[in-house]
């Protein structure tokens, strides 16, 4: 649900409106006015406006302070909010919001079944009144949590965990252990963790309340192993439902499927392993570090070459259009591939339908000393129904031989399964702690 302008902002667009009507685009272009102001002045003056062009940027040429600045009146998201009861959760189809967080948490020594049931209540309640703007029961900060800004809080499940309630066998292979991967690197501190707390939001400050108070309420039962935060291009920047880039400049996000129903075959589980899991999923988080010192001299076309696909728009080196199928048997006039068969797409693409995910991955950045010195890479996310016929071997191909592998490294690895969603009333989890 979008924020609907308000009336001051109506109030300009009429009067924007009959300038413009009056004395033609240029009027338009000139004035400092922008977002929906603008946009519904163009409108009404028959000026196209790309859909979801959130913010309008106007005021072209014009010089002087506020140039460039922030002249504009973007059309507000803060209230905007995300289901959190349902059959899924949320966080996962979810269209991507700009900033994500990943809390990898232990339970306390000696927590069991019970203990995790209660911790699995107080999550839940508290993730259904902040994502729909409400402060957690108890506490003090109405105006923080008035504005989440499409906060989804997901929650996964670790090996630990399954241990802890008793239940060890239920928990998936792929959720138990990953083979290691030649390329790995692996650092134990970004290891796997007993319980996992996706926290997505548009905005960094919703991110941050929404942080602190899970922690306040699960501090009796966890500890915290790690905290990894991650962002993409704010929203504003690009139209709504553009891919976004990575910190390598690539649009990345592009071949995951789009049609509802693809997208449910490739996430959620049908039960046929794990009965408790069904509509839930699993999830592969890799904190993968990136030399972004040395990928940012190769030249454009020697990206291209690494990835199979162009960095203006992300489409395929055998196609026009980013939506286009990465072509692996493609040739070009010599009988050579035009997508080198090390590309990353061509070594990533799925070969069964199995091998597809759902990959949600967030930039991050973290200063590893006080002088700025930073340590870049994507903390990769990708959903699926099963890790062992999906993630896996695609990982396995990549490590083999990827054109990536020069830039990237593997330092961290968990994985987790994804509870199904919940009905009000009940908790997360619910099917597996009863
Ligand atoms: C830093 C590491 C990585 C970066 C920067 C990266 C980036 C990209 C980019 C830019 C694309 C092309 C656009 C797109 O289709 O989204 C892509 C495709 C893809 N990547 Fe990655 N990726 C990374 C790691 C991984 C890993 C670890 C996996 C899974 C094991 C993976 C799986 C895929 C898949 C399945 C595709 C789609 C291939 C296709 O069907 O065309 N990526 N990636």
């Amino acid at each position: 649900m979008e924020n609907t302008p308000s009336e001051a902002d109506q109030a300009s667009a009429k009067r924007l409106s009959r300038r413009a009507l009056l004395g033609g685009g240029a009027v338009l272009a000139g004035t400092a006015l922008g977002g929906a102001a603008a946009g519904h002045a163009a409108a009404a003056a028959g000026i196209a406006v790309p859909p979801g062009s959130a913010v309008m940027p106007t005021g072209s040429g014009a010089a002087g302070p506020g140039a460039g600045g922030r002249t504009g009146t973007p059309v507000l998201h803060g209230t905007a909010t995300e289901p959190f009861w349902g059959a899924h959760q949320s966080g996962i189809a979810t269209p991507h919001q700009a900033h994500g967080l990943f809390l990898g948490l232990d339970l306390v020594q000696g927590a069991g079944k019970d203990e995790v049931r209660s911790l699995m209540q107080v999550l839940t309640d508290d993730a259904a009144r902040l994502t729909q703007g409400q402060a957690p029961l108890g506490a003090l900060e109405g105006d923080l949590a008035a504005t989440p800004a499409r906060l989804t809080i997901t929650f996964g499940f670790g090996a630990g965990l399954f241990d802890a309630i008793g239940k060890p066998d239920l928990c998936p292979p792929g959720v138990r252990s990953l083979p290691a991967f030649s390329t790995d690197e692996l650092d134990p501190a970004w290891g796997p963790t007993d319980l996992l707390i996706q926290v997505c939001s548009e905005d960094p400050m919703t991110l941050t309340y929404a942080h602190r108070r899970l922690l306040r309420d699960a501090a009796q039962f966890v500890t915290v192993r790690w905290a990894q935060r991650g962002f993409l291009p704010a929203r504003g920047t690009e139209p709504d439902g553009t891919t976004p880039r990575n910190l390598m400049g690539m649009r990345d996000g592009s071949a995951n499927e789009s049609d509802p129903a693809q997208v449910a075959q490739v996430l959620w589980s049908d039960g046929a392993q794990q009965p408790w899991l069904k509509d839930g999923t699993q999830l592969v988080l890799r904190r993968i570090r990136i030399d972004m010192s040395t990928w940012d001299d190769v030249e454009d076309e020697g990206k291209e070459i690494a990835f199979g696909r162009r960095v203006s728009d992300g489409s395929p080196l055998t196609g026009e259009k980013e939506s286009d199928v990465v072509d692996r048997t493609a040739m070009d006039d010599m009988g050579f591939p035009v997508i080198a068969p090390n590309a990353h797409a061509a070594r990533a693409q799925a070969r069964t339908a199995q091998e597809r995910m759902i990959r949600r991955p967030y930039n991050y950045v973290s200063e590893t000393a006080p002088t700025g010195e930073v340590e870049e890479g994507l903390l990769f996310a990708a959903y699926q129904a099963d890790i062992m016929t999906a993630f896996v071997p695609v990982q396995e191909r990549l490590a083999q031989a990827d054109a990536l592998n020069i830039w990237i490294t593997h330092v961290g690895s968990a994985s987790y399964a994804i509870p199904p969603g919940a009905d009000q009333g009940s908790f997360i989890g619910a099917g597996l702690l009863a």
